[in-house]
């Protein structure tokens, strides 16, 4: 099939009879026409449906929203409204989530390095709890409520010791990584007597996250299995056991679905007297949103290759620069035609490393003045985008209903100048 796959589409995606694609019933060239470009439509009924689908498939307050994959007050707030409990990862990200109206009980704070101010705030604010990720942050936890913080409760987090197949920079459960206390060697029983131990803190748990984007579920069951059967002889009562379900990102990818990755967790967890939390990030945005571009320059050098360079690049998707990630693309104006030219989408940055698709099926004859659309950049666009070159970063929009509303302003000139002293 060289058309896109519309799977990759948002739920509310539609395509008229023109081939125009529309998304929460606005069509796509007016939001690009009225917001500008490169653009951020977020599917709200999309953002809805997944955070629904995943409180039904694990129960009520079963599911941590992981925030680093996509976070602003707007989706704090959505998060919040449909009954997720949210992840945050610093402090910035538990600033943002209190900002957006979310209660500090209905946060998780997570890191791996927490610095003692960002404790002091999360202690002080009443966050849920803790996840504690090594004994330096543990002597830090204990001086705070030694100079007058309340004692949080917190989990501890565990490195069970399986590899998962992604890419090694977001994998997360092997023995050699950053994260958490090992199981293998004795620091993770040695952190949960420690915890057990502590007035400085209440223990209520243990954690792991064995990585990311990970389509296989026989890497969950190996990793849930670990982790149970260490939970067993805690007595007790909470367990966490991370985010990390893949997504399809191109025509090829296929993943396990929300429910299917319950019912790994459901037969890995049954029979255990206790809380099963779970922390998704990318399974409930990555594909509620597209990134709209506009295309500026076709270079063909015959022989060699098509460079189609669009209005934006690896500031606001900088996924493929980093772990080779593959898009599709398509032209909101003929979204499900055919597309049996080749070309390379790249950005607008000063470096050859800016590829957006390295090897982009296309419709013929993309021209400049075109519309181009990536699906699928919900998760960890927006939230690792940034300033290279001095480009602004884009706007982003949740469509819903046949409306659109701005929930992040696009960059300007002047927010470049914010930060500079004269
Ligand atoms: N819980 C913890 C403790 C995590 O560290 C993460 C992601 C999640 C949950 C959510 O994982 P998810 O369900 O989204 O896979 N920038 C990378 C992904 C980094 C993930 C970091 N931790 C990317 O663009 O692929």
């Amino acid at each position: 099939m060289t058309a896109l796959d519309p799977r990759l589409l948002p739920d509310t995606a539609a395509v008229d009879a023109d081939g125009v694609l529309s998304i929460g019933g606005v069509p796509v060239p007016e939001l690009a026409r009225e917001w500008g470009t490169p653009l951020f439509v977020y599917d709200e009924e999309h953002l809805r449906a997944r955070c629904r689908a995943a409180r039904t498939a694990f129960g009520d307050d079963a599911v941590i929203y992981a925030t680093k994959a996509f976070l602003c007050t707007a989706m704090a707030r959505l998060a919040h409204e449909e009954g997720l409990l949210l992840d945050v990862a610093t402090e910035g990200e538990l600033h943002v989530a209190l900002a957006a109206g979310v209660p500090a009980d209905r946060c998780v704070l997570h890191g791996n390095n927490k610095s003692p101010g960002e404790l002091a705030v999360a202690l002080a604010a009443g966050v849920r709890h803790v996840v504690v990720d090594s004994f330096d942050e543990m002597d830090r936890i204990e001086s705070l409520v030694a100079a007058g913080s309340p004692a949080p409760r917190v989990q501890v987090r565990v490195t069970p010791g399986v590899h998962v197949h992604t890419h090694e920079y977001v994998s997360t459960g092997q023995d050699d990584s950053k994260f958490g206390f090992n199981l293998g060697n004795g620091d993770a029983l040695r952190a949960v007597e420690r915890a057990r131990a502590s007035t400085a803190m209440e223990l209520v748990g243990i954690h792991c996250h064995i990585g990311s984007n990970v389509f296989a579920v026989a890497n969950f069951a190996d990793a849930f299995r670990v982790m149970t059967g260490f939970f067993a002889g805690l007595d007790l009562p909470e367990i966490t056991l991370g985010g990390g379900l893949g997504v399809a990102y191109t025509n090829e990818e296929h993943a396990p679905t929300l429910a299917e990755w319950a019912a790994v967790v459901r037969a890995a967890t049954e029979g255990l007297d206790a809380r099963v939390l779970v922390e998704p990030g990318r399974a409930i945005v990555a594909s509620a949103a597209v990134t709209v571009y506009t295309v500026g320059t076709v270079k063909r050098i015959d022989g060699v290759r098509t460079y189609v360079a669009v209005d934006g690049g690896m500031s606001d998707n900088p996924r493929p620069v980093l772990y080779g990630s593959g898009y599709e693309t398509c032209d909101p104006r003929r979204t499900l035609a055919d597309r049996p030219d080749r070309a390379r989408v790249v950005g607008r940055h000063c470096e050859s490393g800016d590829v957006l698709v390295d090897d982009a099926r296309l419709p013929v004859g993309v021209a400049p003045g075109d519309l181009l659309v990536t699906p699928v950049t919900g998760a960890y666009g927006y939230s690792m985008a940034n300033n290279y070159n001095k480009v602004p970063r884009p706007a982003v929009v949740f469509v819903r209903g046949g409306r659109s509303r701005l929930v992040v302003r696009r960059e300007t000139m002047d927010d470049l100048l914010r930060l500079d002293q004269p």
